[in-house]
């Protein structure tokens, strides 16, 4: 199994677990300043990125790496990643090739990020417009869980990583977090008043969740895949859109769609669909999709994960249980088309 270690502790705390990683360099996405701050990480050096997916790219790779070298950072030095998903892809690459490898941990600032992105080892950037294209797995030493650096967050940022907080319980539910996630959720909504906080551990428990199945399966050669619910379905909204729906948005519409798939199958539970239905739609995600089902089964033969016509379809059964099911794009649309 491999290492794969996520550290639930409040920020002023990560310094305390750094201690004895040798030379520590920070690379920190801009925007997120005051939280490199708040950490008081003694590092050698700071470098700021921006971290759009235009600057997700071997050239930020080169800058990373110039700055370690020009820094004198040997292969002790520790690289610490402090961002959303885009900073912690680049942060990860960057410091995999350098000098072959060195070590490297994350501070994730976004939801997104501490329940999926920052978790998994898979690091890489973008090649024109392909998104990823150029990457490795190679696990964190550390990822930090520190759920102060999201509680500043506007909601729409927050609702870009419900789908994956949600999706994290729906492929493992302990101690009915699903339930807690979509309360936490619904009480976040404008106008209700409540505190932004999430539970105690809760967002930990969903990044614990993707953390044991990269644990299992780190390369995606089997339980991993359990990790792309409603990611066919999603990538080919997203596709269609220009990519003006996002990520999370489009995984809610996904997930929705992958429910009635297996509901199309008798292999979801009763009513399953629906429930996701309406506790997707209280929680502000959207949850139709705008595209009618034959008009995703181009984008969805086109997906990266596709393997020669048959896609590995995740299928919800019940919440806290899944499964998969190779079939075509076009026996997926056949069976949505009868529902
Ligand atoms: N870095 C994200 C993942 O490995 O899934």
């Amino acid at each position: 199994m491999v290492e794969v270690n996520v550290i639930h502790c409040p920020l002023e705390e990560v310094a305390k677990h750094l201690e004895g990683c040798g030379d520590i360099f920070i690379v920190y996405d801009r925007n997120v300043t005051e939280l490199v701050e708040r950490m008081s990480v003694p590092a050698k050096s700071k470098l700021a990125i921006s971290a759009t997916e235009e600057d997700k790219s071997l050239m930020t790779v080169e800058d990373i790496n110039r700055w370690l070298l020009d820094c004198g950072a040997d292969r002790n030095a520790f690289v610490l990643g402090v961002g959303g998903g885009i900073t912690t892809d680049i942060t990860g690459f960057a410091a995999s090739v350098y000098k072959r490898g060195i070590r490297f941990g994350f501070v994730p600032t976004t939801l997104l990020a501490q329940v999926d992105a920052a978790i998994g080892g898979k690091n890489g950037v973008n090649l024109d417009s392909y998104k990823n294209i150029i990457g490795v797995f190679r696990q964190p030493e550390m990822t930090f869980i520190c759920q102060e650096a999201i509680e500043t967050l506007p909601l729409p940022q927050i609702l870009s990583g419900a789908s994956e907080l949600l999706k994290s319980f729906i492929i493992h539910n302990e101690n009915d977090n699903y339930s807690k996630a979509v309360e936490w959720l619904r009480g976040i909504q404008p106008g209700t008043g409540l505190t932004v906080s999430a539970p105690a551990g809760l967002i930990a428990a969903a990044a614990e969740v993707k953390a044991g199945v990269v644990r299992r399966d780190p390369e995606e050669h089997g339980e991993r895949r359990f990790l792309n619910l409603g990611h066919t379905f999603a990538h080919a909204i997203e596709k269609m859109s220009g990519e003006s729906i996002s990520h999370g948005f489009a995984v809610s519409m996904g997930m929705v769609l992958a429910a009635k798939l297996s509901a199309a199958l008798g292999m979801a539970e009763p009513g399953l669909a629906s429930r996701l239905e309406s506790d997707f739609k209280a929680c502000g995600l959207p949850v139709e999709s705008p595209y009618r089902i034959e008009e995703l089964t181009d984008a969805m033969k086109k997906d990266k994960k596709a393997e020669g016509g048959s896609i590995h379809f995740v299928l919800p059964l019940s919440i806290g249980k899944v499964t998969t099911r190779i079939m075509s794009a076009e026996e997926a649309t056949k069976l949505l088309k009868n529902q």
